[in-house]
């Protein structure tokens, strides 16, 4: 059994990154999600507690993950949870351009490799700036996002309320 580090913003998590997790879990047998800061996605639209909260509801039934807040940098995380690499998940050819630059750069600076997984299909159009875009506007996210946390979330970012 190995650690391995899932980063991500997960602002919010949904069902596309809870398929990632129950790979990684079922691959390596330990993960630890960190919630991060995206410099590139400066503000949020939940806090790091409520995002935490919501991963923490969404894996409940998975053995083996652990949830926390990183601040700083993703290999920084990884070494500090000994984890043998990063996870990230694929969902297209775009995804691949952006975590491959990504990866180069985390192995350039740190030795810290990463091993991508892939989304499986049905979830591949899933992303959080959609989520939240319709859960502001009043739409249904609830196919999107784990039964647990779709009342909360509606309620949190629902602008119409
Ligand atoms: O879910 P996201 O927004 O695609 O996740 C991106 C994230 C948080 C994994 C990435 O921005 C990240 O690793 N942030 C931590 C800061 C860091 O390590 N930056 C150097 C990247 S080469």
């Amino acid at each position: 059994m190995s650690t391995v580090l899932y980063p991500g913003s997960f602002d919010p998590f949904h069902v596309g990154h809870l398929d990632v997790v129950e790979q990684a879990a079922e691959l390596f047998g330990s993960v630890v999600v960190a919630v991060m800061h995206n410099p590139d996605k400066p503000s949020g639209a939940l806090s790091m507690d409520q995002r935490i909260a919501m991963v923490k509801s969404s894996v409940s039934h998975v053995k083996g993950v652990s949830v926390d807040a990183f601040p700083g940098l993703a290999v920084d995380a990884a070494r500090a949870v000994k984890a043998l690499c990063i996870v990230k998940g694929l969902r297209t050819s775009g995804d691949f351009e952006v975590e491959q630059q990504m990866a180069h750069t985390n192995f350039a600076v740190s030795g810290v490799r990463t091993v991508y997984v892939p989304c499986t299909p049905a979830f591949s159009f899933i992303s959080s700036r959609y989520i939240r875009d319709i859960a502001a506007n009043g739409g249904d996210v609830s196919s999107m996002v784990h039964p647990s946390i779709v009342k909360d979330l509606t309620s949190i970012l629902n602008r119409r309320k």
